[in-house]
């Protein structure tokens, strides 16, 4: 099948690309980029007004499969990460059983191939059972085909084992995705440790929670090598040390998710359990340190922390319901009001939500070179909508931002030159 992209304005950051031109796609791969392509048997669609660009990557989501199929699955997952214009995303191992063998990867992998929507790579566990004692076989889950590896929902609170993390994975290639969380100072905590949170009578989680561990990790980088990522992060402080970091050459890397710029730590007044995830939202400063980061750079990517929980776990006291919210749908509309209030370019953008996960994991995705795989999103930047909870692909509905009026959304999602959603509609793996 032979697609033929008319007149987008097609925005591609490797190849410094932002202009309006033809983007042609054969055999599931891009073959030509350029001005008045001719259609040539084609299938025409009309671009007009919409960006063209690299298929976007969420390179942190929950999918809860095996065990909490109740919350989501690979299948419901993809759905919403297609929805969403996502074209490749990365389940975390925190699943039941935890993802640290070469069993658990492979059937991911088979799994999502089955599915057959959207990429599907999966992180592997560093430590067996996510217990933080003893490091899973980093080697052999390398071979099946994970590509990070990550105790995302736990720290690695004992810094000699996250040294041999360090050094084991590098061997591999393979980047530490670090959850950021000193047990000490995060114990009993449910929101942002600060004048909200003795307002509202909830025990606080302080930003220092997450810095302090991200100093400790970029001194084990400094110290004997390796690739950290920084998964989520939330703080002005951490921020500080990871532009340091970069600053002196470390291999350091690191994203931030939607709602660490879209929301405060004072939206929780309404004790909505929707507004209650890991890390917390933040304060203002946080808010306005994590948009600054994103456009110099310090924070490489956004991902979405997709958290699936049902709603009966959530609707419940802010205290006893559970961290996370959902992300793959409404990410894009929430990402692009950084350009649509002039905090980003839209090549920046692209860049954050694509080239940049990309490149960091080393996987052949996040451009429109020719010869890539034609994964393709297509926006419309402009399209005023509101998310509403019926709509959503994914099986859990914890979403802070029900209801809320997003401007932009995608309107077609393609993965390896085949549509596999168009205008909201799922078309194919039903
Ligand atoms: O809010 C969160 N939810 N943060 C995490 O790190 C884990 C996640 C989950 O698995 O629910
Ligand atoms: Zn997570």
């Amino acid at each position: 099948m032979k697609f033929l992209f008319k007149g987008g304005r097609v925005i591609d950051p490797k190849n410094k690309r932002d202009e309006r031109c033809d983007l042609l796609v054969e055999r599931g791969k891009i073959v030509q980029v350029g001005k008045h392509l001719s259609p040539n048997g084609s299938q025409v669609i009309d671009a007009d007004g919409l960006w063209v660009v690299p298929g976007l990557m969420d390179m942190h989501v929950h999918l809860r499969q095996p065990g909490r199929e109740d919350k989501e699955t690979i299948l419901t997952g993809s759905r919403a990460a297609a929805k969403g214009g996502f074209t490749s995303v990365l389940p975390m191992a925190n699943t039941d059983p935890v993802v640290d063998n070469r069993g658990a990867v492979e059937f991911l992998l088979s799994e999502a191939k089955r599915v057959g929507l959207v990429n599907v790579f999966p992180v592997a566990a560093v430590t067996k059972g996510l217990k933080g004692e003893e490091l899973s076989e980093i080697g052999e889950l390398a071979s099946v085909g994970c590509v990070a590896l990550s105790d995302d929902g736990k720290p690695i609170h004992n810094a000699k084992l996250m040294r041999h993390a360090l050094e084991y994975a590098a061997m591999f290639g393979l980047p530490i995705i670090a959850h950021e969380q000193d047990p000490s100072l995060f114990e009993g905590g449910v929101m942002h440790e600060g004048y909200t949170s003795t307002v509202l009578g909830l025990r606080g989680i302080p930003s220092v929670c997450e810095s302090i561990m991200v100093a400790r990790d970029i001194e084990l980088v400094k110290f004997v090598g390796g690739k950290v990522h920084f998964a989520h992060v939330s703080s002005e402080r951490s921020i500080e040390l990871i532009r340091e970091a970069k600053r002196q050459g470390l291999a350091v890397t690191c994203e931030t998710a939607p709602h660490y710029f879209s929301l405060t730590d004072k939206d929780i007044s309404c004790f909505d359990a929707n507004f209650k995830m890991n890390p917390p939202l933040r304060s203002e400063e946080d808010v306005e340190a994590v948009k600054k980061a994103l456009k110099d750079g310090t924070i490489d990517c956004i991902a979405t922390d997709h958290a699936p929980h049902t709603e009966q776990e959530k609707d419940t006291e802010f205290d006893a319901a559970p961290f996370g919210i959902i992300g793959l749908e409404s990410s894009l509309g929430l990402c692009l009001s950084l350009v649509h209030t002039g905090v980003l370019t839209p090549s920046e953008l692209v860049s954050r939500m694509s080239l940049a996960p990309a490149t960091l994991l080393g996987l052949p995705k996040g451009t429109l070179s020719i010869g890539m795989d034609a994964d393709i999103t297509v926006i419309d930047p402009d399209e005023t909508w509101t998310l509403r909870s019926e709509d959503f692909e994914s099986k859990s509905k914890n979403s802070p931002f029900v209801g809320r009026t997003l401007k932009g959304r995608a309107k077609i999602t393609m993965v390896s030159g085949r549509i596999v959603m168009k205008d909201g509609k799922i078309t194919k793996g039903d």
